[in-house]
């Protein structure tokens, strides 16, 4: 566990040189079991299994014997085999009752982005447990909302926020602890005491991204990590899976990092941000001719989603799509140095 001025010496060198931060704790005995663990499955065949895209029992446990021996040149007999053993080994999960689920629903908090009309827009807040969508074209201002909703995380939760710990993924390297303490001060909090409960840590590539994600899991323990803000979830993803040939490994990735975002959110009851650019699509001639990128994947991974635009007069303008509770709507707000406003 990293102690407090540990924490913010490493939050100094932060602010010269980007650097990574990355807490290292010990992992805990009680692994999961994995593919490696099969019965009959060697260290070759495990390889074949992962490079064809079954890093996960479960994923073996639901394929028929044929498709599993196509995909993972495997023999039939051998993939049969496997596919049994992984039924009994995966966590397949199961059935929760309606009450249990209430008594889980009941533990979420809500984070409020103290601007009015999006509380209103949202039913209060931006709700934990929860994989939270913000998208829209460059300088839409996604990353002002992330920076918005980490200082508002921190704060006490009599006052709207979660008295939380942020985790922030930057991955265009555009986290300012500046514009931290401009809106910290902007809500009469301590800038310092703020940075030191945000932890930052810039990905490099994908493969990075989907690392650290995973690091959060262990240096979650001594934190009270309240939110996950990957900002932005795609652009690398985007920039080195290009083409069509390469779209459906994209999205295989982009589905386990999504997966592991949420199991975070779940674990930690903690709200999980991402960001997203739109693609533009000029050849659209009706309705809005954007649209973000992800595709389904992250369409069926986002639990709300925020489409985010410039109006007139310095406005901005936050749209919420398809809510699972929530009536769609809009609604108009500001960035002012001082953070988001009404
Ligand atoms: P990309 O990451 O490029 O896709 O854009 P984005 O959607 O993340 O945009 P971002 O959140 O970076 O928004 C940038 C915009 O926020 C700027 O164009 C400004 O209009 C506004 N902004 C940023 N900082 C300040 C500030 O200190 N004061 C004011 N008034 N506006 C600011
Ligand atoms: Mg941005």
């Amino acid at each position: 566990m990293a102690t407090k001025t540990e924490t913010s010496a490493k939050k100094q060198k932060n602010e010269e040189t980007p650097d990574v931060e990355v807490v290292m704790m010990e992992e805990e005995g009680t692994a999961e079991p994995t593919i490696d663990d099969l019965p009959g499955v060697g260290p070759a065949t495990a390889e074949k299994l992962r490079e064809a895209g079954f890093d996960e029992l479960l994923a073996v446990a639901v394929m028929s014997a044929g498709d599993l021996a196509d995909q993972a040149e495997l023999g039939e007999a051998v993939a049969s085999k496997i596919i049994q053993a992984a039924k009994k080994m995966a966590n397949i999960g199961g059935f929760i009752s309606g009450k249990a689920l209430m008594e889980r629903r009941r533990e979420v908090q809500k984070l409020s982005s103290m601007v009015k009309s999006i509380d209103d827009l949202l039913a209060g807040g931006f709700e934990t447990q929860a994989l939270i969508e913000v998208y829209g074209e460059f300088g839409s201002g996604k990353t002002q909302i992330g920076h918005q909703l980490a200082v508002n995380c921190t704060m006490p939760i009599s006052e709207g926020g979660l008295d939380g710990d942020v985790v922030y993924i930057d991955t265009e390297d555009t986290f300012r602890p500046e514009r931290i303490t401009q809106m910290a001060r902007g809500r009469g909090l301590d800038p310092a005491a703020v940075l030191d409960r945000i932890h930052v840590a810039r990905a490099y590539n994908s493969a990075h991204q989907m690392l650290l994600a995973e690091e959060i899991k262990r240096m979650s323990k001594g934190l009270n990590i309240k939110m996950i803000i990957v900002d932005s979830l795609t652009s690398h993803f985007r920039s080195e899976y290009i083409g069509r040939g390469m779209l459906a490994t994209r999205q295989q990735k982009l589905n386990r990092h999504l997966k592991d975002l949420k199991q975070l959110a779940d674990v930690n009851n903690a709200m999980v941000l991402v960001t997203n650019q739109v693609m533009s699509k000029p050849d659209a001639m009706w309705g809005d001719p954007t649209k973000p990128i992800g595709g389904h994947v992250l369409a069926h991974a986002s639990t709300f989603r925020l489409y985010l635009r410039k109006a007139k007069g310095g406005r901005r303008i936050a749209r919420l799509v398809d809510s699972p509770n929530l009536p769609d709507g809009e609604c108009v707000y500001q960035v002012c140095e001082d953070g988001l406003r009404d």
